[in-house]
């Protein structure tokens, strides 16, 4: 069973079957280059058969087991896709307050590295002060400047507070299997480290301990976000078009770049969805974006939204294609209660559940964008569940990975990357730049 559904039907008056047609053969040279791995970065496809080993899981679940047991605080370290998989899974699958899971006998999950601000750095340290606290520092290569610095600042914190003994049971390190200083780290200081497999770029990695260590210590059911992957890659590794969506999807938003719409808006109507479009951001913008090409992938939280962009997103530049991303199920569904003298004149919603007003505000919206001119497709989503997650990533993996190379660029690489590092460390005067 599929736990997601795609719905094309508002793309008829921008792009039609035909025009699907016309791209055919070249949608199944691209599936064939992912397949047989021939095309551009194919040392990076570990992502494309989703799966860890029954001792890696192991090891994963009894780590976060004995992290959920000594700590109050758990702060993930990392930037970009070493961090950004994990922060989705938390919030898709926990509460709308995610700190409110330490009430279920789970940790708090902060993040950081993600950014070199001394405020935000500032204000975490004061905020763990006096709290058990550990942590899991991410980082492939080892050496990203932001999670350095933060975790520099968190080690000595843990050291000043349980001497470096008991400093080592409480940081668990996530990196190459030899490469990086964070190795070097790890070896020195005998942390727990889990390994990011060499096939897997940062952010097709959330499959691996990258995203799963993290999750699991926020007391999800890792096997259960795999299964859900497993069954994407059974669904969406299917050669052809007509039975695959992900090709589908990445079909249409190729076909829609090349006539001129070259922003795509993911549009959620779910707070508990929004960073999961920071990850699908993430995972398109630093994919696709290269050569001079690429859909510029941007994201709106409705209805908040509708109140702030909705007004551009209707009556702007027609530049903009829409993929909204829905739940058809929420975890619990509030009913509008009645009120006897009706002062607000909402009575007429009495007994109706949020859901499905917000479902009615999806409809109207959707059909507003289309009389606008902004194409727009959807993707139902069946529930809040692991396995609905983890076949979410990797349809958007293997779409992504589609689109790249239907417009001729190497998805697996971020050379663009590199240029403001350079700067910043010749500015900083780093030794050998
Ligand atoms: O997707 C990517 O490769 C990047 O976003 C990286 O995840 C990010 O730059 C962090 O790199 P690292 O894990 O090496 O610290």
């Amino acid at each position: 069973m599929s736990r997601l559904s795609l719905d094309f039907s508002n793309l008829k008056s921008f792009v039609s079957e035909k025009d699907l047609e016309s791209i055919l053969a070249n949608i199944g040279s691209c599936h064939e280059m992912l397949e047989k791995g021939h095309g551009p970065g194919s040392d990076f496809l570990g992502w494309r058969k989703p799966g860890i080993s029954e001792s890696v899981r192991a090891e994963i679940e009894e780590v976060a087991r004995s992290l959920r047991k000594q700590c109050e605080i758990f702060i993930v370290v990392g930037i970009g896709g070493s961090y950004i998989g994990a922060q989705a899974g938390r919030t898709f699958l926990k509460s709308s307050f995610p700190n409110n899971i330490g009430k279920e006998g789970s940790p708090e999950i902060y993040f950081s590295g993600h950014n070199i601000s001394s405020d935000y750095h500032a204000d975490l340290l004061q905020l763990i002060e006096g709290r058990d606290i550990c942590v899991n520092v991410i980082s492939k290569s080892g050496t990203t400047t932001e999670p350095a610095i933060a975790f520099r600042l968190l080690k000595e914190q843990i050291e000043k507070k349980y001497g470096s003994k008991q400093a080592k049971e409480r940081i668990v390190v996530t990196t190459d299997s030899s490469k990086g200083a964070l190795n070097q780290l790890a070896n020195e200081y005998g942390y727990r480290k889990f390994v990011i497999p060499d096939d897997m770029g940062g952010r097709f990695s959330v499959l691996s301990p990258v995203g799963l260590l993290p999750m699991a210590v926020s007391g999800v059911d890792i096997g259960e976000v795999m299964a859900g992957a497993v069954r994407g890659e059974e669904l969406y590794s299917r050669p052809s078009v007509m039975d695959n969506e992900a090709y589908r999807y990445a079909g249409f938003r190729h076909l829609l770049y090349q006539k001129g719409w070259t922003t795509e808006i993911l549009a959620t109507f779910q707070p508990a969805l929004h960073h999961f479009a920071e990850w699908w951001k993430q995972l398109a913008g630093e994919s696709e974006g290269k050569d001079l090409k690429g859909i510029f992938p941007a994201s709106v939280e409705f209805t908040t939204d509708l109140h702030s962009m909705g007004q551009w997103i209707q009556d702007g530049r027609r530049t903009i294609f829409e993929t909204f991303l829905l739940v058809e199920k929420s975890m619990r569904n509030l009913k509008i209660p009645a009120s006897q003298n009706d002062a607000d004149g909402l009575n007429y919603l009495a007994g109706k559940t949020l859901d499905h007003v917000n479902n009615k505000a999806y409809e109207g919206t959707a059909l507003a964008h289309t009389e606008g001119g902004v194409p727009n497709l959807s993707i139902t989503i069946k529930d809040r569940s692991p396995e609905s997650l983890g076949q979410l990533f990797y349809f958007f993996e293997r779409a992504v990975a589609m689109t790249g190379y239907l417009n001729g660029v190497n998805p697996f690489d971020q050379p663009g990357v590199e240029f403001y590092k350079s700067n910043m460390f010749k500015l900083l005067n780093k030794p050998g730049y």
